[in-house]
């Protein structure tokens, strides 16, 4: 059954299969050209927590490939308030459509989602678990602004900054990472939030130096990439947020002092935005080394590229396009 549901299930190979899918539809993504692979497709767009980009991106990429969409946000709007299970909620929907994206609060329910159907099942975010789609079109950006640079992934020094422990998309992202030769991984969090010991442990079987710190200054130093998380104060139990330091930002002159000209700001968004926030600071939002809206802008193409891979219509993508005529 083809589901994406931990980027565990990934080699380098496949990887890169999927990105050369996602170069296939980036005309379409840009709006240029036009493939209806999908049509006549349903996708059930089940998000339990709040999202902007993975339900609208997930939705649009199916859309822009001819299929339709339905949507459930939040447990208010499902039966799920009523009691219902995710074994149930799970087999009723696919008698409904034709692939499930779903987003959870709990770590491994995606996983149940996926064990009561026989339809695709994507992890769009389990709880602080995996959110394995953002971390494949992280690494997609990373090596598509890493060609224009003439620079290879391997080898490279990628900082991951923020909260580490609750951060889904940074567990997702350095096991991709694992997958590449010589990697530096620097992991920064303020003490209490940082990297989870099994994904560490995971990392560890791989070749990559780790090296963990709470000194941002320091972690930042000389780094290609810094991939900067918000603090999910959501998930937060017996943590105190007061407790953390409070220079934990992200801003234009750290980046100046400890980064160099080609350096790659990363963030899977959304951020706190509040000119003292511990994340990242809206003073480099004119820096062109800001990565975060081409990050977004490549969610499409990959989402696009997953769907296409999972439904088995990838290798009709590129002779069904025409060009956009609107
Ligand atoms: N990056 C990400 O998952 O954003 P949303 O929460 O808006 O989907």
């Amino acid at each position: 059954r083809p589901q994406l549901l931990s980027v565990d299930q990934f080699s380098r190979e496949s990887v890169e299969a999927l990105f050369q899918v996602a170069d296939i539809m980036q005309p379409i993504a840009r709006r240029q050209k036009i493939s209806r692979v999908l049509e006549g497709a349903v996708l059930g767009n089940l998000f339990f927590e709040a999202s902007t980009r993975t339900r609208v991106s997930f939705g649009a990429a199916f859309c822009r490939l001819g299929g339709s969409v339905c949507d459930t946000t939040g447990f208010t709007f499902s039966s799920m308030a009523k009691g219902e299970s995710i074994y149930d909620t799970s087999r009723v929907m696919a008698g409904y459509v034709d692939a499930l994206v779903v987003r959870h609060p709990e770590q491994g329910s995606v996983a149940e989602f996926a064990r009561a159907t026989n339809i695709p099942v994507i992890n769009a975010g389990d709880g602080p678990g995996e959110h394995p789609s953002q971390a494949l079109l992280d690494l997609y950006t990373i090596q598509r602004e890493f060609s224009r640079l003439g620079k290879l992934v391997d080898g490279a020094h990628i900082a991951l900054v923020g909260d580490l422990k609750y951060g889904r998309t940074v567990h997702s992202l350095s096991k991709l990472l694992a997958l590449y030769k010589g990697i530096k991984l620097t992991l920064v969090a303020p003490p209490g939030l940082e990297m989870p010991s099994y994904v560490i442990e995971r990392l560890g079987k791989h070749d990559m130096v780790i090296e963990q710190t709470d000194d941002l200054e320091k972690g930042l130093a000389g780094a290609d990439v810094v991939y900067a998380t918000r603090i999910q104060k959501e998930r937060f139990q017996n943590e105190s947020f007061e407790g953390y330091r409070p220079d934990f930002q992200i801003n234009k002159a750290l980046i100046d002092s400890a980064c160099g000209a080609d350096t790659m700001i990363m963030h899977p968004l959304p951020r706190d935005g509040r000119p003292d926030a511990n994340d990242l600071s809206t003073d480099l939002n004119l820096d062109p080394r800001l990565a975060i809206f081409r990050q977004t802008d490549n969610g499409i193409p990959v989402r696009m590229a997953i769907f296409a891979t999972l439904m088995g219509v990838d290798g009709q993508v590129q002779r069904s396009m025409r060009d956009a005529t609107w």
